[in-house]
């Protein structure tokens, strides 16, 4: 499973991709207000950061001009990837972007019907919203499920790329699952490496070293 971050937030950034575990970073408008910066500087900053996907998301709502922003935004670096909303532009847009070789995040999408759309459009991810699906009384992970079963049925290569992800139970589910990627914001990232008992190891195993007397030569 990849893992992306979903933030603009650099420091972040960084200090996730410093790991060697971050695979890309999705963004959105509401991630790139939160940063204060201007986002076609924000973005290349990001992309200079990770290998892999770094969504940039289109504002237009019409095909025609959500296509020349996707012009601007794909020049930035090799590793965007335009994010388009799940409608009848952003798919058409979706369609003819992938069919240049652009990468393409279908987001917002909120029924496997919606996901079938994004797959036969040639998306190369699609978004569905796990966290806002469950905060409307639905069932976010029964979604991914679907999505999965769908898409294997099919042998679509669109990857699962689970987002609005709000906690570690949200992504060991979705793996369970095996969908393809979970993108998160850094703390749900950060969360996944922590458990008391390795911390309570440590601190047994240190108390018992420090008795000994010894160290380990570092040079
Ligand atoms: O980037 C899209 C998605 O991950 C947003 O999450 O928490 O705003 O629902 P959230």
């Amino acid at each position: 499973m990849k893992f992306f971050v979903d933030t603009a937030d650099i420091a972040d950034i960084k200090e996730l991709a410093d790991t060697g575990l971050l695979d890309g970073v999705t963004t959105n408008p509401s991630l790139i207000a939160k940063s204060g910066r201007d986002f076609i500087d924000v973005t290349r900053e990001i992309c200079g950061l990770v290998d892999g996907p770094v969504s940039a998301e289109v504002v237009a709502l019409d095909h025609d001009t959500m296509m020349k922003e996707a012009e601007t935004l794909r020049k930035i670096a090799d590793n965007v990837c335009i994010k388009v909303p799940l409608t009848i532009d952003g798919l058409k847009t979706c369609k003819k972007l992938t069919s240049e070789g652009t990468m393409v995040n279908v987001t917002l999408c909120f029924s496997a019907n919606q996901a079938l759309l994004a797959a036969k459009a040639g998306a190369t991810f699609v978004s569905p919203f796990v966290g806002r699906h469950d905060d409307n009384g639905f069932d976010g992970m029964e979604l991914i499920a679907d999505i999965f079963q769908i898409y294997s049925n099919y042998g679509f290569d669109t990857e699962i790329l689970v987002a609005s992800i709000r906690n570690p139970v949200h992504v060991l589910q979705s793996a369970l699952i095996g969908a393809d990627v979970a993108t998160m914001p850094p703390s749900v990232i950060k969360g996944l490496f922590k458990h008391v008992l390795t911390e309570k190891g440590i601190e047994g195993f240190l108390a018992d070293w420090e008795k000994t007397g010894q160290s380990i030569p570092t040079s």
